[in-house]
């Protein structure tokens, strides 16, 4: 399996950053779906850098911003909604086990659904206050909260199929999730 450089920028606009890493999410996902590329090495990359990522957007960014008055709790919590349903997608692509099958593809689409709907809205309703309601200096500071929280969640190898079992898990008994959902067996 190749490894994919997923880079680990240490500062910059937190604004900037994010959005460096959703284009590399497109790219990854344009990748699942070529059937010539490494797709392990891809899947793999995509979902540390899924995990890292959102993690580190909650820990740091969406609290920071409700805080400063530029985005509303109940965005905050949309976000991690949408977080957590993009994870249960994606471990449902980590729970299949061939990459050359239709459940492989279908579970590559319904995660990309679930990603590219989350990061549209993310740009509008999250980034954009960023940009315009917090001072740039805010902004840099954020910068090197959530890429020191991303890059330590993707030293301690955030995205086993366990760790993301449990985070789904965690967001069902939050109510992120539906409570009542039964996992399909396969
Ligand atoms: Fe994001
Ligand atoms: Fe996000």
């Amino acid at each position: 399996m190749t490894t994919i450089d997923l880079g680990r920028p240490v500062s910059g606009d937190v604004v900037d950053l994010i959005l460096d890493d959703h284009r590399l999410f497109e790219d990854l996902l344009r990748q699942l779906r070529d059937a010539t590329a490494d797709r392990e090495a891809a899947r793999a990359a995509l979902a540390a850098v899924l995990i890292a990522h959102g993690e580190a957007e909650e820990a740091e960014v969406y609290t920071a911003l409700v805080r400063k008055d530029a985005i509303g709790a109940d965005e905050a919590e949309h976000g991690e909604h949408e977080h957590a349903e993009g994870n249960e997608a994606l471990l449902a692509l980590l729970e299949c086990r061939a990459t050359d099958t239709q459940k492989f593809d279908d579970a590559v689409e319904d995660l990309a659904t679930a990603l590219n709907h989350h990061i549209g809205e993310e740009e509008q309703t999250i980034l954009n206050p960023a940009r315009t309601d917090v001072s740039e200096q805010v902004r840099q500071d954020l910068g090197v909260a959530w890429a020191t929280r991303r890059n330590q969640l993707l030293e301690e190898g955030c995205a086993s199929i366990t760790k993301v079992r449990a985070l789904v898990a965690q967001a069902h008994r939050e109510g992120l999730l539906p409570a009542d959902d039964e996992e399909e067996e396969s």
